[in-house]
């Protein structure tokens, strides 16, 4: 018994240490407002056939990393901005207090990526409509593949926000 307790205790010291510290599901994320951005634009993400050429990198990259997700493609998707963040988010800088504030809802999937901000710095999880964590369901969904769009495209994203202004 006493060891399961340890092996417990030593299973979440190594799940806080690897950066678990974040932010709860927000349980009001379909009250948040919408934004427009080109994402909410072009309205969906399509399958792996989809000719998308014509697009910028980064969504050329987006559309090849979540193509797969789902036969046809992810589907319709929408942007939202956590309640009293909007005019943060107009901003485009990556300057938020902490906690869930952006969101990139995947409506078919039923299925939503957050950014959210802890120290000032991007966090990254994917929750269900109904909670559930799906963070580490797939590694499309892990926070390692968010950084290497959010940070890794620095003409296009700053401090984990995307997006170019409208
Ligand atoms: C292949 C590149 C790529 C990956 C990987 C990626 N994103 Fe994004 N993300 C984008 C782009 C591009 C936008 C801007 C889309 C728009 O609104 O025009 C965006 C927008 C967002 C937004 C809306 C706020 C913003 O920054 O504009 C959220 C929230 C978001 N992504 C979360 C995530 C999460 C969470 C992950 C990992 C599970 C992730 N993204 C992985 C490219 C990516």
């Amino acid at each position: 018994m006493k060891k399961t307790i340890a092996m417990l205790f030593t299973a979440s010291l190594a799940t806080l240490s690897s950066g678990a510290i974040a932010f709860e599901f927000p349980a009001n994320w379909s009250e948040w407002k919408g934004v427009n951005t080109t994402l909410t634009g072009i309205g969906a993400l399509p399958g792996c056939e989809a000719d998308v050429s014509s697009l910028p990198p980064i969504y050329q990259e987006t559309v090849a990393t979540y193509c797969a997700l789902r036969e046809g493609g992810p589907g319709k998707v929408n942007i939202l901005v956590a309640p009293g963040s909007e005019s943060n988010y107009q901003k485009r800088d990556g300057h938020f207090s902490d906690g869930p504030q952006m969101a990139l809802h995947l409506i078919d999937l039923k299925a939503i990526m957050f950014t959210g901000y802890s120290n000032g710095l991007p966090v990254y999880r994917t929750y269900g409509e109904d909670g559930k964590n799906l963070t580490n369901a797939m590694p499309q969904l892990s926070e390692e593949t968010c950084i290497v769009c959010h940070t890794g495209y620095e003409a296009f994203c700053l401090n984990g926000q995307c997006g170019t202004a409208k």
